[in-house]
């Protein structure tokens, strides 16, 4: 099961270096929210400095219905992006996910990298991580319990990278069964299904973060490092896949309908308009990371003003259509146009159901 920590730093390192300074988003598809329209309303009827944010989600409270998606640990560079995250998270109310910790829990060494995030946002919804494929190498709800330990609050599982995921749905089930903590289950920007989504509900996880396509793309990022490494097969194999998944939009919906479980959006979703969008289709959280990497490498004050803006273009939105509340923006009309509706509808939902809600 032990691997060298130096390949796993490496690969880190080079996923950082790559998403920094390449393009790692999806180009030949969307996130789909284009095809999703808010209906504006020409009299909102309500003051705009009354509007409120806050939401509680997991017991916990936010003062904005965001959080910062699991980017890194493990690597040197990782303890100052995890604190300068940290640090903004905790300032303004919000939460955040850590990268998988498989490096901490193979070598205690790096725990510190991880555990910034705690010291540095004692109050935040912190998200811990643990790989799919991990759990079906061997990992159970001891290396579970030590990812929380290390980001006490939350734990989440994602589904990237290595390609034995036999039993993986029985892991998570044991792992939900035995933590005290919510156990969240998160893709990496390929998108869930509704027939996943039942299997974890069935399987006693307490949330889902649909990641689906339309933002950071791995295989993108994998296209990029084969280049380097002048793979030619692992490189076609990265163009290919680039823009595989489901979209942000239609995975949230397909989830939303589908499960009474807590709902992250994210994949792509980098402005407040999307974000309400995401909101009024059934998310309880959305969640963001690509955009946050480069602030992370400088200050918290960077990180900070680049969640403020999406916090203030969400709360633009809300004005438009006259949610004062976020309970209020989850019930407004929604108009599900294009390849989003057509896919749903030929999926068996009712897009139309959300153009008719009454307010
Ligand atoms: C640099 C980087 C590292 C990431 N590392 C992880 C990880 O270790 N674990 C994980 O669950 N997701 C990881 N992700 C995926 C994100 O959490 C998120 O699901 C995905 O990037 C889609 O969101 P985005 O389009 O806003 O970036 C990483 C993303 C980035 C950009």
């Amino acid at each position: 099961m032990k691997q060298l920590p130096k390949k796993i730093e490496e690969r880190k390192d080079d996923h950082i270096q790559i998403c920094l300074e390449e393009n790692v988003q999806a180009w030949r598809t969307t996130t789909g929210f284009e095809d999703i329209f808010l209906v504006h309303k020409a009299l909102p009827e309500i003051e705009r400095e009354k509007i409120n944010l806050s939401t509680v989600v997991f017991n916990h409270k936010f003062s904005a219905p965001l959080i910062v998606g699991a980017m890194t640990g493990g690597i040197a560079k990782a303890t100052k992006i995890n604190a300068t995250i940290a640090e903004a998270v905790e300032e303004l109310g919000l939460g955040m996910g850590v990268g998988s910790q498989r490096a901490a829990i193979e070598d205690p060494k790096l725990e510190g990298t991880f555990a910034i995030a705690r010291k540095k946002a004692p109050a935040a919804f912190l998200v811990a991580n643990i790989g799919g494929p991990q759990l079906v190498r061997g990992y159970g709800v001891k290396e579970a319990k030590k990812a929380v330990d290390l980001n006490p609050l939350q734990e989440a599982v994602q589904t990237e990278g290595e390609t034995n995921y036999l039993g993986v749905l029985n892991k998570i089930g044991e792992i939900a069964q035995a933590l005290e903590v919510p156990v969240i289950v998160k893709e990496t920007g390929a998108g869930i299904a509704a027939e996943e989504a039942k299997m974890l509900e069935e399987a006693g996880v307490a949330g889902i973060d649909v990641a689906g396509v339309g933002g950071t793309s791995w295989a993108a990022v994998e296209y990029h490092r084969a280049k380097k490494a002048q793979n030619e097969f692992r490189r076609r194999l990265g163009k290919t896949f680039w823009d595989w998944g489901i979209s942000t939009a239609v995975s949230l919906v397909e989830v939303a309908q589908s499960v009474h479980l807590t709902v992250i959006a994210s994949g792509g979703i980098r402005y407040g308009t999307d974000t309400a969008k995401a909101l009024a289709l059934g998310a309880n959280l959305v969640s963001m990371a690509l955009p946050i990497l480069r602030p992370a490498t400088k200050d918290s004050e960077e990180v900070k003003q680049k969640l403020q803006f999406l916090i203030k273009e969400l709360e633009n939105t809300m004005f438009l259509v006259g949610a004062e509340s976020i309970e209020k923006l989850r019930e407004v009309p929604v108009v599900l146009t294009g390849k989003t509706a057509e896919w749903l509808r030929m999926r068996g939902f009712k897009p139309e159901l959300y153009a008719r809600r009454k307010v």
